[in-house]
């Protein structure tokens, strides 16, 4: 049985106090949970902030992007080795709002996912489909596409210290939920893609859904063979809300 993974993905929202609130309801709230791992990953200026509030809780976290180069003349970036000294577990990358709107490719999200695994982060990989390629029956073709870019620069090996999120583009921040069996068959489809390079890696990978799932959508969804938990966005900004789907896993 694999463990159910709940991640929090503030996005750019948060300020201090409103945090500390925030983190509290959650710590306090999932504290009991045993059979799911909890996190957030919030924006960087906010990591000192996590990283003393939540040590010693049962909730990790982790970062949104990073840089993948290790040090240099990159104005504006922030290296894996930064994230490691604020205690990150996880970042996230190739969020479709990386790839959408700064235009990160396939090539550029696997040497980000390739420098994450070599600091010793564990990279939440995000793949999807936007609905003009659901539309157009090619959801499978994208997600092979942006799954293979990684495999293809790490192999498949790596998949064993990272995290795969679907998040159907359609669906995130929208209010749309996939329902649980369009989500479980991507799902089941990625599971067997990476199947026939490995097995057993196939059997343990994490793969979460993501886009608008709430309180009210999370069990169902993570009733479903395939679906490992939940990449959060808007409910994570509520602890309550955030805290009744981290329960849901179960
Ligand atoms: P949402 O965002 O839950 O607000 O739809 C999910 C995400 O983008 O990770």
């Amino acid at each position: 049985m694999r463990r159910k993974l709940v991640v929090g993905n503030w996005k750019m929202f948060g300020r201090l106090a409103r945090n500390k609130a925030l983190l509290e309801g959650v710590m306090s709230g999932v504290s009991a949970l045993r059979n799911t791992d909890c996190a957030v990953c919030v924006p960087y200026p906010y990591l000192g902030q996590v990283q003393t509030l939540l040590q010693g809780s049962n909730v990790a976290w982790g970062a949104q992007n990073m840089s993948q180069h290790e040090e240099g003349a990159y104005t504006g970036e922030v290296a894996p080795g930064m994230l490691l000294e604020f205690g990150c577990k996880y970042v996230i990358l190739g969020h479709s709002e990386r790839r959408g709107i700064y235009h990160e490719g396939d090539e550029m999200i696997a040497l980000k996912f390739e420098a994450a695994i070599k600091a010793g982060l564990m990279p939440i990989l995000c793949v999807g489909e936007t609905l003009e390629e659901r539309d157009a029956a090619v959801t499978e073709e994208v997600v092979a596409r942006q799954l293979d870019a990684i495999v293809k620069k790490v192999g498949v090996k790596a998949l064993e210290n990272a995290v795969i999120a679907y998040e159907p583009v359609w669906a995130i921040g929208t209010g749309k939920t996939a329902s649980p069996d369009q989500a479980q068959a991507v799902h089941a489809f990625i599971r067997q893609r990476v199947a026939k390079l490995d097995g057993q890696i196939a059997q343990g990978l994490c793969i979460l859904y993501g886009g608008s799932v709430k309180a009210a959508n999370a069990p169902e969804l993570f009733s479903m063979p395939d679906i490992d938990g939940g990449l959060i966005g808007g409910a994570s900004l509520v602890a309550e809300d955030f805290v009744a789907i981290c329960r849901a896993g179960k």
